[in-house]
Order: C-alpha cells, then structure tokens, then sequence
C-alpha cells in the first residue's frame, strides 16, 4: 500500500477515540491511540499513523488567535500539550539568496527559532503529553543531537526520566549541553545513529522505556505543523502557495509529517492535490540513501552502514520514515539531492549573508535549492520555501570553521587602529 494525497480521510472505526485512532500504513489495521504503548503494527509490524475521523480546514485555523503548534490543536491527539511556546517560527525574506537563485520567490521557515534551537520542540510538546497519558516512566530516544536536546528539555518540564543515547564523538557541542543541563541521562554509544536507534528501539520493545523517535506517531503530529504554519505565513506573506518546500532528509520525519499535513488539508476539502507543494528532500552526499532511492526508483531505502558528513544532525544511514516520506516526494511530484559538505557550508555562509545563522545540516536546503536551480529542476518561476531546522549555535565549532578568525589586537587604540590599517 501507498500513502497517497487522497487517503487521508476515513470513517471511525470502533477502535478510535473521540475520532482519533492508529492505523497501519501498509495493512490498514486499526488500534486504540491511547489503551497500550505501541509504535508499529501489530499484525504487520509496519509504520502506524494517527487518524482522524474529521481533519479539519485551513479556514478552521484561521479562526485562531492562538500562536505556535497549539493553534492546530483540532488536527493534533491531544487538545494541550506539555509546552513551553514551541512553534510560531519566522518565515524570513532571503534578499540575496533569492537574487541569486533566481526563483520567483524564496523564504525560509527558520526552525532554529524554537526554545531548544531545533523543530524537534514541536514533535516533542505532543509526544511528551502522549507519554504523561499513557503512564509510562522513562522517555527515551537515540540521537544525533537535537532530539535528544528537546527530549531532555520536555522531559524535564514534566518530570520523567530521560534517557538518551549518543554516536560517540558525533554529536555537535551545544546539542550535548543542553541534554546535560536538562537532566538527561547521556549514554555515548560506540556506534552511529543507526546503531543507537538499534539499540534504543529495543530498549522501547522490552518496555524499558518509552520511544521518541520519530517512530513515534505522535511526535510526527507536532512536526506536522510546520507545514500548516507554512502555508498560512506564505499566504499571508504573499497571497500564494509555495509551490515547493525543500527541506533537509536524515530519517525522514519531517518529510513525512509534511505530507501527512497535506494529505489531512486535502482530505478536509481546502487544498486542491495539484496545490500541494512538491516535497523536495536534500541529504549529504556521505549518508544519502533517500536519495539513491529516489534516483533508482527504488520501492525501498537501502540501509547505509558507512555515514559521514560535517552535517552531524543528518549523518544517518537508515531513515526508518522512509515508507511514509518516499510517496511523500513522489505523489507532489517533488525530488530528492545531495550534496556536499563544501555546498552545505557555503550555503551556511550565504544564509548568515541574510542574516539568518543555522547549522550545517539545515544549511543542506539551500544548498539543495541551488543545485536544483542549476540543473534546471527547480523552474524560475517556482515560489520555494527551504526549511532551516536548527540554530547555528548547535554546532559553535563549525560555525567558527565555517566564518571568519578572530584577529588578536593589543590593548590599546593606536595598536587596534595601526592593526585596522587606518
Ligand atoms: N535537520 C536537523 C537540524 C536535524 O537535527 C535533523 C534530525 C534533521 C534535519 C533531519 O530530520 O530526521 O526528520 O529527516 N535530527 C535527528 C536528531 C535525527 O536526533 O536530532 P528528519
């Protein structure tokens, strides 16, 4: 079975909870969203996603004056969450990079600015809240970072244990400082991403703790609206759509918590499927499996065991998402790219240009829509948004590699002014 843009809408079976239950993505099966932990299927033991008996409409959210991910309550499991005002980011004008590239028109929704730095706050406001409901006693999540930042902040905020496992040496600094100052338990596992999420999963599957990956389907929930906040702050900004949204891929949430934002708008009557923005995913060159199967045609992600990129956040080789996110870039007729890490720094460069400071791995979108532009497969006339997912002080050490050195002056203004050359 494939997600497709029109199957989003469905009549409640008797499993679904005031018009929200779990649903196989590929048998279909039904469960109870809130009776027992559970992240795949029980039948099949494939992805499960949450339904609902009534998404509901750009319209309806229009009518809020709330701000950030609560604003979409009627289109999340839970009415409230465990929240410290995630959401509500800045979709900036990018003067230069849009000359540059030559689109009709660019913004970039900067995720960066989330309490923790990245978007996973907006997974983990409704994920935390999930957990609080079911009862269970230790979160847990494998990381390259900024999961495990956000976990440990909502973790803290409601007062469970947090466990996190790290790729040793692998996770930039200031990802590593806030999982600590928030109270988590740092495991440094001698292993990639993969491994970790290996080991984590199994962890979940013994009932040692409770999963918040983005294997979770509640957390995708929350990621889904970033999608919505794009399209309301996009029309607002321009009167229009964008006709494409390029984003970063490492396991492929966020692509397909997009999409499901899409597939539920148009399931409500208020997106046409030919008005869905194309999807278009961009990964390192050194850990680029989606990408291979995009350009293969491939029904299925072939597992990378050897990852490297500078892009830390997105050094994986195993997007566990990818049954949700591959019909995601197909069916809105987006692509995938990669590129390298000399292109993703370069583009870090041109979004701080703008005034917009991320770090490498959110850098990827631009680098992505760049090469796109050059290839001709994004058209000039193409209204694009590129996400960016987190903030440049993530990673301080590539930040400083990537900018300007310091220069060491003496103590006083003659010495500064004769080193000014003035
Ligand atoms: N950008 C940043 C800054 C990230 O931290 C991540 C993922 C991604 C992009 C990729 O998003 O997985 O939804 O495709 N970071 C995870 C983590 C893996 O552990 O922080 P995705």
């Amino acid at each position: 079975m494939t997600l497709t843009l029109a199957d989003a809408g469905a009549e409640s079976p008797p499993e679904a909870d005031d018009g929200t239950w779990l649903a196989c993505i590929e048998c279909g099966a039904t469960f109870p969203p809130f009776e027992a932990v559970r992240y795949t299927c029980d039948d099949c033991g494939s992805l499960l996603e949450v339904r609902y008996a009534d998404p509901p409409t750009l319209e309806e959210f229009a009518a809020s004056d709330d701000r950030g991910v609560w604003r979409y309550a009627d289109a999340l499991p839970v009415e409230s969450g465990v929240s410290i005002a995630e959401g509500d980011t800045p979709l900036y004008e990018v003067p230069t990079i849009e000359a540059e590239t030559g689109v009709a028109d660019l913004r970039v929704k900067h995720e960066g600015a989330n309490p923790t730095g990245s978007f996973k706050d907006r997974g983990m406001t409704v994920g935390v809240k999930v957990a609080e409901k079911l009862g269970v006693g230790r979160l847990a999540c494998a990381s390259t970072g900024n999961t495990s930042a956000a976990l440990a902040c909502y973790g803290a905020r409601a007062d469970t244990q947090v466990l996190v496992l790290l790729p040793a040496g692998k996770v930039a600094a200031g990802k590593v400082a806030q999982a600590s100052l928030h109270g988590a338990r740092i495991l440094e596992v001698d292993g990639n991403f993969d491994a970790c999420l290996d080991v984590v999963s199994e962890l979940a599957d013994r009932g040692e703790a409770y999963l918040l990956n983005s294997l979770n389907p509640f957390r995708l929930e929350g990621q889904k609206t970033i999608g919505l906040e794009i399209l309301e702050q996009f029309r607002d900004g321009t009167g229009d759509l964008p006709d494409r949204i390029v984003l970063p891929v490492g396991n492929a949430g966020n692509t397909a918590a997009l999409y499901k934002a899409f597939r539920e708008l148009v399931a409500a009557g208020s997106l046409a499927p030919e008005d869905v923005p194309a999807l278009t995913g961009v990964q390192a060159e050194g850990a680029a499996p989606m990408v291979e199967a995009v350009e293969t045609g491939a029904d299925e992600v072939r597992r990378w065991e050897e990852v490297e990129t500078r892009a830390t956040a997105i050094r994986i080789g195993n997007p566990v998402n990818a049954p949700k996110a591959l019909p995601g870039i197909r069916e809105t007729g987006g692509t995938a790219v990669a590129v390298s890490d000399a292109e993703i720094t370069d583009a870090q460069r041109a979004l701080a240009r703008d005034g917009v400071g991320v770090e490498p791995a959110s850098a990827a979108s631009v680098a992505g829509l760049r090469k796109l532009r050059e290839s001709g497969e994004i058209a000039a006339d193409e209204q694009v948004v590129c996400l960016t997912t987190g903030h440049l002080l993530k990673d301080p050490d590539a930040a400083a590699a990537a900018g300007a050195e310091p220069e060491p002056v003496p103590a006083d203004t003659e010495g500064v002014l004769d080193h000014l050359g003035e």
